[in-house]
């Protein structure tokens, strides 16, 4: 099985980036994790919507070849970050490669709320007419990684058992999902 992650973080030393890498490490006898490249993209523009440029295909192609997606965000100003909108924008137009894709969300902060806000806002994006994915009902399957300074150890892997235990039932509903 083949997932895709689209991280909304472009840092280098991004927490959700360490959760895409630290899922991509934990699953492996499960799903191949592969991360997407978004920070590549170009702003998202309708007059280049019938040839977006090799990246915009690129990534198409990715989700369309994938079994599933997992986007990992964080929160920016109680949203999610432009990159990733701008990545969806993209996605939701022309070969609308999303429609009926299983998608599983994630989110990671080192602040309290856990990117619950962002997580909202994307479920309303994820149900548009244009991208209209799959995703596992949010009551009992949201992963908002809270206070994530203290869950990573030094090599950017996440250690903190309760937080492990959870993903992995959750992973295994997504997985059922599909
Ligand atoms: C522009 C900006 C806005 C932010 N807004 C929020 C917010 O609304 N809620 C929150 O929990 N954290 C917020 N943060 C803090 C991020 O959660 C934190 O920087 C996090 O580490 C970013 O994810 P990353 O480590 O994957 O880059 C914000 C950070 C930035 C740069």
């Amino acid at each position: 099985m083949k997932m895709i992650a689209i991280v909304g973080s472009l840092r280098k030393g991004s927490l959700n980036m360490a959760l895409a890498k630290s899922m991509q490490e934990r699953y492996q006898g499960k799903f191949d994790l592969e991360i997407a490249d978004i920070g590549t993209l170009p702003y998202y523009n309708t007059d280049d919507e019938e040839h977006p440029g090799d990246t915009v295909l690129k990534l198409k192609k990715q989700i369309n070849e994938a079994d599933a997606v997992f986007i990992v965000t964080p929160e920016y100003n109680w949203s999610i970050p432009g990159v990733l909108k701008n990545a969806l924008d993209w996605l939701s137009r022309g070969d609308k490669v999303l429609i009926n894709k299983p998608v599983l969300i994630a989110g990671v902060t080192p602040a309290m709320l856990g990117t619950v806000r962002a997580q909202l806002h994307l479920r309303e994006i994820l149900s548009s007419l244009g991208i209209s994915a799959r995703t596992l009902p949010a009551g009992g399957n949201e992963i908002l990684i809270n206070m994530a300074n203290d869950k990573f150890d030094a090599s950017g892997r996440l250690v903190d058992q309760n937080t492990l235990t959870f993903l992995d039932q959750v992973v295994d509903k997504f997985l059922q999902m599909i």
